[in-house]
């Protein structure tokens, strides 16, 4: 990756949104075109966090992980990705299980590689997944956005104790501020599952789930052979959840094959999913 200079020649800018002093923007690049986010306050918690988001990002080489061009303090260079958000997608209808299984399968095997890398995503949901060309299948899948993530390697947890998140896709243990336990992730990824299979969260009232007020499930979606996985990657209590995401991508494989999903296929070096 390389270091960026404070002004770096961004050509044709395109602004496209600002939220908690982040600027978002398509521009053109060293002749490419990429997807940058600067931050324009000067706030100090803001910098630490839009510095620890950089430096976990940076870290990350995987292929179906977005990570950094070039960084400086206070802006972010990404490839730019068409196609669109998962929630864009979504916004279309549910997916056929075949689909969501699917792309459920490429975000567990991204969070399987953050997960080894001593990382936790912590914001896993539709509108921080992008699909290549707008299309659900595994390989298309790009997580992004580590603005929330836990890092081992990072000896400063910005976010301990604070409610980050959102409400819908955050597990219980998070809403009370734990942080950096894998399996807060593998509930998100069970929320989005259900969110792919339905077009809905499993929770109407999510913030009375989350603070043990009532535990009313709406009825779990898609086909039988899929409702323990999910049953299990929705428990408000960890360990009861599958141990990782390894294990919940082999269960999802499992249900895949019992369903006579097609095999999802290796891409370029990269093996297939299901073993
Ligand atoms: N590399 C990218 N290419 C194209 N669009 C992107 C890219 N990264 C993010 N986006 C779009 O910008 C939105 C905001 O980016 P994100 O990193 O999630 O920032 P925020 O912290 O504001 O949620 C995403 O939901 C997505 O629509
Ligand atoms: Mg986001």
């Amino acid at each position: 990756m390389q270091e960026l200079s404070d002004n770096p020649a961004l050509g044709a800018l395109e602004p496209l949104g600002e939220h908690a002093g982040v600027l978002c923007a398509a521009a053109e690049w060293q002749s490419r075109r990429v997807f940058v986010k600067t931050l324009t306050i000067d706030d100090p918690d803001a910098t630490l966090r839009f510095q620890h988001e950089g430096r976990v990002a940076a870290s990350l080489d995987h292929p179906l992980i977005v990570s950094p061009l070039a960084a400086s303090d206070r802006r972010l260079i990404f490839p730019f990705v068409a196609g669109g958000t998962l929630r864009d997608r979504l916004e279309l209808g549910p997916l056929p299980a075949e689909q969501a299984t699917e792309v459920v399968l490429g975000i567990l095997h991204a969070v399987t590689y953050l997960h080894e890398q001593g990382v936790t995503h912590h914001d896993i949901k539709p509108e921080n997944i992008l699909l290549t060309g707008g299309e659900p299948r595994f390989w298309n899948v790009r997580l992004i956005d580590f603005g929330m993530s836990h890092s081992r390697a990072l000896p400063l947890d910005i976010h301990s104790g604070t409610r980050m998140g959102t409400p819908h896709f955050m597990a219980p243990e998070q809403f009370r501020g734990v942080r950096g336990d894998p399996r807060s992730d593998v509930y998100s990824v069970g929320v989005l599952l259900f969110d792919c299979l339905s077009g809905h969260p499993p929770f109407e009232d999510a913030l009375g789930w989350l603070a043990g007020l009532h535990d009313r499930l709406a009825p779990l979606p898609g086909p039988a052979d899929l409702h323990p996985l999910l049953q299990s990657a929705l428990s408000r209590a960890p360990a009861e959840r599958p141990v990782s995401a390894e294990a919940l991508r082999l269960e999802v494989c499992q249900a895949r094959r019992r369903l006579g999903y097609t095999e999802i296929g290796p891409s370029g070096e990269h093996a297939p999913p299901c073993p």
